[in-house]
């Protein structure tokens, strides 16, 4: 009599779990949602280059300020960080920006930003973002988990960011 208990309560189990596996294969994953972050003007300085290193070309540039604006939040790039960007050795024409960048807010709020990605043509590159803060009120940003498309026209840059959202 226990055994039959036991065998009905994993037949349960078992069919659950096929219409489980079932729903999940038919389930088409729906794409996130992106919500405008904020929009970056950033003006570097002078490259300094590293020709001919084991992974490639660095090319670090120093950041000499910018501006911010989004529906969220808004200041300014303080002239702090830059890039130091890596031209890939085999073929030459990935860019693989790395940038540490220092934001502050026009409240007078500080946010670290890291930023890395792929170059998708000379002028554009994909990225990806993360931030830092201790601030109360931006506290959210630390868990956002940002996408960018920049442009790169001579020594400025701009920047669009997103945030990505559930579903
Ligand atoms: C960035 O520059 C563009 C073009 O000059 C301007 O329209 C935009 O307002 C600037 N954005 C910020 C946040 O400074
Ligand atoms: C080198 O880059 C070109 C694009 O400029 C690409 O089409 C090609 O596949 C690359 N070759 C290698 C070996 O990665």
């Amino acid at each position: 009599m226990k055994l039959n208990v036991f065998a009905f309560l994993f037949s349960l189990l078992m069919l659950f779990g096929l219409s489980l596996a079932d729903s999940l294969r038919t389930k088409k994953p729906k794409a996130p949602g992106l919500d405008l972050l904020y929009s970056a003007n950033i003006t570097g300085g002078e490259s300094v280059v590293i020709a001919g290193g084991p992974r490639g070309t660095r090319i670090i540039s120093p950041i000499l300020g910018g501006s911010f604006a989004g529906p969220r939040l808004k200041g300014t790039i303080l002239p702090l960080g830059g890039d130091w960007a890596l031209l890939d050795a085999n073929n030459g024409t990935t860019l693989t920006p790395d940038v540490l960048q220092t934001s502050q807010t026009d409240d007078g709020e500080v946010i670290q930003v890291w930023e890395t990605g792929r170059s998708q043509s000379q002028n554009e590159a994909y990225v990806t973002l993360n931030y830092e803060t201790g601030s109360q009120k931006y506290y959210w940003i630390n868990s956002v988990v940002a996408i960018g498309i920049l442009n790169v026209a001579g020594n400025s840059l701009s920047v669009d960011v997103w945030q990505l959202t559930a579903p």
